[in-house]
């Protein structure tokens, strides 16, 4: 019997978010968790009880040290993603990095230069683009069930996390804006943001945002931790169709709405009969339930084993990273457009 290969995984970074990611990895298929490395005493003990069989430890150099460790998973802070994705690169280590890559572009391309020297696999955690919802917007546009597609919003609202690390436009919008990019396979040429700090000096609670791409698209990103409602919702609106995507939906996530405009082309026409308004139905697909963050994870260790593209590699996390920087940059200067390919 040939024994299929496994990719032995250190997680780095168990706190809020990495806990689920050592989950994902623990129970994944052809993985191995080998290491859960964290500074925080608190939750090595804690991740020792959920699992006996796992290597905790704080030391991330006697981790990569390990010749058999063939991948790293980074969940630590985002101010220390580059130096540890870059620490984890230069052992040799296949790399994971959560979203946002890093805090500027310059570093992501020194990322995505490391693991292109080395031959090695670099991915970014743009969950959403592993979401079933997600995915099934991506096939409709394909499908051109929506005709041309026009624009889209996001809201990504609720009260709390309030980082201190990071305002809003950071912690938020990477989802949203890795999302937009997928969805429209265009290039952003313009990035608007306004924002207001309330709570923290420089850490803006709240941002509203426009992102303009090259063919005329254009997408508004609504991202709070001071809002009194939980919404993730996006809506996308195409000349035939109008798509609306709600994640907080237990089980009818997406609805398709025949709704659209049109100016009739009959130049003798005048007001109201130029324009015709359609009000069709509305229909709700069924999705299927998996879990993003499996889908995603699976993506990571069979990309490795099987040598495949990785959707979400270190050239996606670069443009979202773009645009972040983008947009931090507008929001300095009163919401001027900055260009993200300029940052
Ligand atoms: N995909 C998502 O939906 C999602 C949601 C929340 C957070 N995140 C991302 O997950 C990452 C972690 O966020 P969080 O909310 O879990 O933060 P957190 O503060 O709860 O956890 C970070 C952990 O990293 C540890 N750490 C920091 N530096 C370290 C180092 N050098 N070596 C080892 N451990 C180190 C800290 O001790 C802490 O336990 C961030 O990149 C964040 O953007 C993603």
């Amino acid at each position: 019997m040939i024994m299929e290969k496994s990719l032995n995984v250190a997680v780095v970074g168990a706190g809020y978010w990495g806990k689920n990611l050592v989950r994902n990895f623990a129970g994944a298929k052809r993985c191995s968790l080998k290491y859960i490395c964290d500074l925080d005493e608190k939750i090595l003990a804690a991740q020792k009880k959920n699992y006996p069989n796992i290597t905790v430890t704080a030391d991330l150099d006697a981790v990569l040290k390990d010749k058999a460790l063939d991948a790293v998973v980074v969940s630590v802070d985002v101010p220390a993603h580059f130096e540890v994705a870059k620490r984890a690169l230069d052992a040799g280590k296949h790399t994971y990095v959560e979203k946002p890559l890093t805090l500027n572009a310059a570093d992501a391309k020194l990322l995505i230069e490391t693991a292109k020297k080395k031959n090695l696999k670099l991915m970014v955690g743009h969950l959403l683009e592993y979401h079933p919802a997600v995915n099934y917007i991506k096939e409709l546009i394909g499908s051109g069930k929506l005709g041309t597609l026009y624009y889209m919003y996001t809201q990504r609202v609720n009260l709390g996390i309030i980082r201190q690390n990071e305002n809003a436009w950071w912690s938020l919008a990477p989802h949203d804006i890795s999302v937009i990019c997928y969805l429209f396979g265009s290039e952003p040429v313009s990035v608007s943001a306004r924002g207001q700090c309330y709570l923290q000096p420089g850490i803006e609670d709240v941002v509203f945002a426009t992102v303009k791409f090259s063919d005329g698209k254009i997408a508004n990103i609504h991202c709070s931790w001071l809002d009194p409602n939980k919404i993730r919702k996006m809506t996308v609106v195409g000349s035939e169709k109008m798509v609306t995507f709600d994640d907080m939906e237990a089980s009818e996530k997406i609805r398709i709405w025949d709704k659209g405009a049109a100016i009739k082309k009959d130049t003798a026409a005048t007001y109201p009969e130029i324009i015709s308004l359609r009000f069709g139905d509305i229909v709700i697909p069924k999705i299927p339930s998996s879990e993003p963050l499996s889908i995603e994870c699976a993506q990571f260790i069979d990309g490795i084993l099987d040598d495949k593209p990785i959707l979400t590699d270190g050239n996606d996390g670069l443009k979202v990273v773009q645009i972040l920087q983008a947009g931090q940059k507008s929001l300095r200067n009163n919401g001027q457009p900055v260009n993200p390919q300029e940052v």
